[in-house]
């Protein structure tokens, strides 16, 4: 059966939300779902295999936008089941519907890994961003008031990622991080 499939499965529910509005406000946050859990394995993955001078307290903070994005997996799926969905949470739905790039598996350095989260808490954040207007105006303020919750966090975290990086972008001069391109990282 295929996710939309599953995404537009409803159970019968008292809930005052008509069946047609609960179907694409599903879709929407089992989206959410797979980006979420995706995110959260690529947080977990820097927290385990980040090096260098910065290794602890990266290490710690990885640790932290994991345990959050935790939480914020099961608000999610369970607001799909408030609405009588389906939550389609396997990690290998996640991985066949998120909207972010796997995690790269040649970087080294705390910067580096950096980087590479905060290239994927960005579109996770845009995600969000549309998540709460596109609910707000299928008349589902609860849903809208949860993404808005969501979204005001992983700003705030992508600033702490971005803060780590700004540094150098103040120092060239540039004010941009311009090409997000990946180097390959030198194994040594
Ligand atoms: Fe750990």
């Amino acid at each position: 059966m295929s996710d939309n499939t599953l995404s537009s499965r409803l159970y019968p529910t008292r809930i005052d939300i008509p069946a047609e509005t609960r179907v694409q406000i599903v879709r929407i946050l089992n989206q959410t779902l797979a980006a979420s859990l995706d995110l959260k394995t690529q947080a977990k993955q820097a927290h385990w295999n980040v090096k260098g001078t910065d290794f602890y307290q990266l290490h710690e903070l990885f640790d932290e936008l994991a345990g959050e994005l935790e939480e914020f997996i099961d608000l999610v799926a369970e607001r799909v089941t408030a609405l009588g969905g389906y939550a389609v949470g396997t990690a290998r739905a996640a991985a066949q519907n998120s909207i972010l790039p796997e995690f790269p598996f040649d970087i080294l350095d705390g910067r580096e890994y950096v980087a590479a989260l905060a290239d994927r808490f960005a579109p996770y954040a845009k995600h969000l961003r549309e998540a709460i207007a596109k609910t707000d105006d299928l008349g589902d303020a609860d849903t809208a008031d949860l993404y808005t919750e969501i979204s005001r966090t992983i700003d705030k975290r992508l600033w702490f990622l971005d803060a780590h990086l700004q540094a150098a972008a103040v120092t060239n001069g540039n004010g941009s991080f311009g090409n997000k391109t990946q180097q390959p990282a030198t194994v040594r």
